[in-house]
């Protein structure tokens, strides 16, 4: 199968539609990391998307619908602060798991009673889902494990010959992975951290939770146990405080014969004043959505890359340092 990258106009939509309708699969844009969708009412597709990005059995996907779409024609028991959060941040970086009315394919939610819910506001991907008019199940449009695409050449690079059509929106502005947010209890508890940041959501809904990993507790978000987001080269990770023994490792390994890069943010660039850096920028936001794309570059160019955290850990840091850490084979 030969995989085009196409610009999202009536033509492409009516193809996609095409495909999607007769239970292929679509890559597409949204704000947060390109997805790779299939329609959530069919089995059969849904099973291709785990197929074709090797992914894991038992780690559920989210549905992405348009922002008119009803959702209550999905899930049920949606809170009061769930709809004060929808009103606030959606069309948005947002997730929420509900309690599914168990109207898509099983496969969707790996046999959970619930299920996540996304309306991505990226206008390119809101063309998508309005002129489908039906619920996409979309992970990353990556290869399992590997890092998140956040343009359409990522992701020819990981899914080439595998899938018809990419719908080519640019690159993702937020860089991250929405928010993923349990909105079952009686409090919202984050799963997966991301744009919209523990302090928005306390802020709107009262409080907000964080759901920490501990071993011999039931995982919560199946997506966090696995390893993710990791670049095809060897990396390590050091606190910002330790910046300059990043440098002595950078110095040692260089040394060595081993091409190795320094990945930090433009401060911590200046100060190393180092030659081969992978620099994400200056603001938080800059931050975030260079995030995956320099960790792309490092693996073309780079045996090592030597990451530096970013001095600030909470806010949109909370989600960069997620990530980092993955990308880095820890475990948080
Ligand atoms: O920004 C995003 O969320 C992107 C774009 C494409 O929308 N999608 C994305 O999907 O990151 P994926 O499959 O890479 O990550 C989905 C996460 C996983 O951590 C999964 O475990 C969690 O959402 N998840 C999905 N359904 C769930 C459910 N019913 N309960 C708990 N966690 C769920
Ligand atoms: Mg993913």
């Amino acid at each position: 199968m030969k995989t085009q990258i196409v610009e999202i106009n009536e033509k492409s939509l009516a193809l996609a539609k095409n495909v999607i309708e007769g239970g292929g699969l679509v890559a597409f844009p949204t704000e947060t990391v390109y997805g790779l969708g299939a329609n959530a009412f069919c089995d059969d597709a849904v099973k291709q998307i785990y197929a074709v990005k090797g992914r894991p059995q038992d780690n559920p996907l989210i549905v992405h619908v348009h922002k008119d779409y009803d959702i209550e024609r999905l899930v049920c028991d949606i809170p009061s602060y769930a709809k004060k959060l929808a009103e606030k941040f959606l069309p948005g970086p947002l997730t929420m798991v509900y309690k599914s009315r168990g109207a898509v394919s099983p496969t969707v939610s790996c046999g959970l009673d619930t299920l996540a819910v996304r309306i991505p506001s990226h206008e390119g991907a809101q063309r998508f889902l309005k002129y489908l008019d039906l619920p996409i199940a979309a992970p990353s449009a990556n290869i399992s494990k590997h890092v998140s695409p956040t343009s359409a050449e990522h992701v020819l690079a990981d899914l080439n010959g595998k899938i018809p059509y990419i719908l080519d929106g640019g690159a993702s502005r937020g860089g991250i992975e929405s928010t993923v947010l349990d909105v079952t209890g009686e409090k919202p508890c984050i799963l997966r951290s991301g744009l919209i940041t523990k302090e928005m959501i306390a802020e709107v809904a009262g409080s907000c939770d964080v759901f920490i990993p501990k071993e011999g507790v039931k995982v919560r978000s199946p997506g966090m146990k696995y390893k993710h987001y990791s670049p095809n080269c060897c990396t390590m990770l050091f606190p910002f405080d330790r910046i300059e023994q990043a440098k002595e490792a950078y110095l040692s390994e260089t040394a060595k014969g081993v091409n190795a890069y320094i990945m930090c943010d433009s401060a911590c660039a200046e100060v190393l004043g180092v030659k081969n850096i992978l620099c994400l920028g200056k603001t938080e936001e800059e931050i975030a959505a260079s995030l995956y794309g320099k960790l792309r570059e490092g693996e073309q160019v780079a045996e090592l890359i030597i990451a530096i955290a970013p001095e600030k850990q909470d806010g949109i840091m909370a989600g960069v340092m997620n990530r980092l850490t993955k990308a880095c084979g820890g475990k948080q």
